[in-house]
């Protein structure tokens, strides 16, 4: 077979934070894949980048005080160690702003350009005063224009799920100033996606086998028709206006490409960095059409991969994706969505400092991997089943039964191995070829399957021969070295057939067993009679259920001894961006009086300045008389979602401190600013 040459991705993170666990998640997949592929002879770039462009960068970059290239260089600085930790082997990390960056993405958009695909329209926009720039939809927020929430982002609610255009929204503000931002127009720069020519190209390519079958479903709407006769494919903006992190537009001066423009071009900066540094000229690697160019990525970024990016790869004369390989969102237990943001979940570099072993991630979630666009969930108690029952159990444990006895009986060497041991070896050997087709088409669930169903052969084998009863007989001398020969080299074939997954490991095995660097082929080779292996050395422990317990504990559990603060131990550690969302106000109670048929509820009339009243219930009546109350201001929760009670409305909630136990500490005690404070006034 001839060798293939291939160009492999991953989608580049943006650089304002660090690595999560879904990251982390995709570099393995695609690890492994390229791992594979070198194992089968082929030659491979596997390359990334920090996609360091765009508003929310520039803007980050500002409050934290610095420019937004060192706020980029830091996160950079922060990269190596989860890499390396997981042995996710980049070749090359580059950066979105890097000059090579530059130069492509403004090549590509000329040649756009001079195929008549790019074309200048004025829009209205909403722009800030203050600090004198367009805002994106992100950074306007209002009251929606449906239900009236306020506080809501400038393209959707989040309280009813009204979908709108910023300018729709009702007393509209900056998020970044807070102040009123007017309509302004401006020249925008849009790639003519509807163009005829690109909707044929991609209705061609993306029926080509270069979307998985449940991906070209999603995107069939934007190139097929619809019920209107034509396709949802709408021309793309691709411009902003400065201030922008971002790169200039040619001849276009105050205006920088949108960042999702030059966010996949990064791919091509980056391999091009590489090929500079090996002395491959990047034209050449490119134009050749047998380079096959690969990327991996998740869900949420289809349209840009699939659409966008193969579009403006086409028509400025460049090599096409062969594939764009889409895989599902990693869970924590059982759904709860990991945050792009926040990264919750599994802290990933928490992993790696309790010590746990990577290769238990990598082995855990490629067994739950396939080649389709499916969420993966992680789960501690399956994570440890599979882990310590396949992996440590069925696996490792064959090398740890067998080689003891080769290196104290047999001089360290392997002996013949008779008919039934050959039969297995067999079986083991003729699996390569399934095994690695489903590692090709990423199936590495089902790969691992296969291999733990051979290591379930080998184990049978194994049991029934009882080398340590072999051992203790006499005569069996030659038996015994044959059973532990053949346990021997079935290890070495599974290592092999895992090596994509688990490549330190692997590397140990070569040491232990002392052979070269294996690839696929040397499946066909036995160690055979007479090869000497070295001592065996521990090669993997088993997950110990209190790593897990401390990888999932929240920080700062509280000490038993220490008394409990009012009765009950203080809170997880929240960040002020979860504090700002509720909404604190200094309320005055206008009016309050009895709940009938409650003996626990007054009713509460406050007024918290937005020129009409609410209803709120409190379960105060016991302490408070209603007339004690009439006149006082207090602090209550203004933005918490309205409550059907069984006496009505209830709008909001006042504050008012409590002892855990009531029979403890009784008596409730509701909260009073100090003077001065007037009713609307924000409590922060
Ligand atoms: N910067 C863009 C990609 C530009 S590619 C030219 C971006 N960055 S990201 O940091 O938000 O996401 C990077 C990759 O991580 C994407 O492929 C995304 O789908 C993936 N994941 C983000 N959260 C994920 C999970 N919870 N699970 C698995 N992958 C997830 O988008
Ligand atoms: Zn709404």
């Amino acid at each position: 077979m001839s060798q293939r040459r291939l160009f492999v991705t991953t989608a580049l993170p943006y650089a304002n934070g660090h690595f999560h666990i879904g990251h982390i998640m995709e570099y393995i997949q695609a690890d492994i894949w390229v791992r594979f592929q070198r194992m089968q002879g082929n030659e491979v770039r596997f390359v990334c980048a920090d996609d360091a462009h765009g508003a929310p960068i520039m803007i980050a970059a500002e409050k934290a005080g610095v420019s937004p290239q060192d706020f980029v260089a830091n996160i950079a600085s922060g990269r190596k160690p989860y890499l390396d930790g997981f042995h996710i082997g980049f070749d090359n990390w580059h950066s979105t702003d890097a000059p090579e960056n530059h130069e492509l993405a403004q090549a590509i958009y000329t040649s756009l350009k001079s195929n008549d695909l790019i074309e200048t329209r004025t829009i209205e926009q909403f722009f800030d005063p203050e600090k004198n720039m367009f805002l994106p939809d992100r950074f306007i927020k209002g009251e929606c224009p449906k239900c009236g929430a306020k506080d809501q982002y400038g393209d959707n609610c989040e309280v009813c799920g009204a979908v709108y255009a910023p300018t729709e929204l009702k007393n509209p503000f900056s998020a970044l100033s807070g102040a009123t931002p007017v309509l302004k127009t401006s020249e925008h720069f849009f790639f003519k996606l509807s163009d005829p020519r690109c909707i044929d190209f991609l209705k061609q390519w993306t029926n080509s086998g270069a979307v998985q079958p449940e991906v070209l479903n999603k995107i069939t709407e934007w190139i097929e028709p619809g019920e209107d006769g034509k396709p949802k494919m709408g021309d793309w903006d691709i411009s902003r206006d400065a201030p922008y992190f971002g790169i200039e537009i040619p001849d276009a001066p105050g205006k920088y490409f949108y960042v999702w423009l030059d966010a996949p071009v990064g791919y091509l900066a980056s391999l091009k960095n590489l090929l500079n540094r090996e002395g491959v000229d990047y034209e050449a690697f490119m134009a050749d059409p047998a380079t096959e160019q690969y990327h991996f990525i998740g869900k949420d970024i289809i349209t840009f991969h699939t659409l966008f990016w193969p579009a403006m790869l086409h028509f400025s004369g460049r090599k096409v994706p062969n594939a764009v390989f889409v895989h599902g969102f990693l869970t924590i237990n059982n759904g709860e969505k990991m945050s792009k943001s926040r990264g919750t979940g599994l802290d990933p570099l928490k992993y790696l400092k309790l010590d746990m072993n990577p290769e238990w991630l990598r082995y855990y979630l490629a067994a739950k991997l396939s080649g389709r666009n499916e969420d993966v969930d992680f789960t501690p108690d399956d994570f440890m089943l599979r882990v310590n029952a396949d992996l440590v159990g069925k696996f490792v444990n064959i090398a740890s039964r067998s080689a003891g006895f080769i290196a104290k009986r047999f001089d360290g060497k392997l002996g013949a191995i008779s008919a039934d041991g050959q039969a297995l070896l067999g079986d083991l050997q003729a699996a390569a070829g399934s095994v690695t087709a489903l590692y090709e088409s990423r199936e590495y669930g089902k790969a691992l399957r296969e291999v733990m169903a051979l290591a379930d052969k080998v184990n049978a084998y194994v049991d029934q021969n009882k080398p340590w009863e072999l051992a203790k007989k006499e005569g069996q001398e030659a038996r015994l070295h044959d059973v532990c020969s053949t346990c021997i080299e079935a290890f070495r074939l599974l290592t092999l057939y895992l090596k994509p997954v688990l490549p330190a490991l692997a590397e140990q095995v070569e040491g232990f067993l002392q052979v070269n660097t294996m690839q696929f082929a040397d499946a066909a080779k036995l160690l055979g009679n007479g090869h000497a292996i070295a001592p065996f050395k521990h090669l993997m422990q088993r997950v110990d259920i209190k790593q897990l317990e401390a990888l999932f504990e929240p920080p700062a559990a509280p000490v038993e001894e220490k008394p409990l603060p009012g009765g009950e131990a203080i809170a997880e550690t929240i960040k002020i961006d979860d504090f700002v969302k509720v909404d604190l106000r200094i309320a005055q109670i206008v009016n309050c009086e009895a709940v009938e048929g409650s003996t626990k509820l007054l009713r509460l009339t406050l007024d918290v300045g937005e020129g009409q009243t609410r209803n709120v219930f409190s379960g105060i009546a016991s302490v408070y008389k209603p007339e004690e109350l009439v006149g006082k201001l207090t602090v209550m929760v203004a933005n918490l979602a309205p409550r059907k009670m069984k006496f009505g409305v209830s709008e909001g909630m006042v504050l008012a401190a409590s002892h855990a136990d009531e029979k403890a500490e009784p008596g409730i005690f509701i909260l009073n600013p100090w003077l001065g404070a007037k009713p609307g006034m924000r409590v922060s």
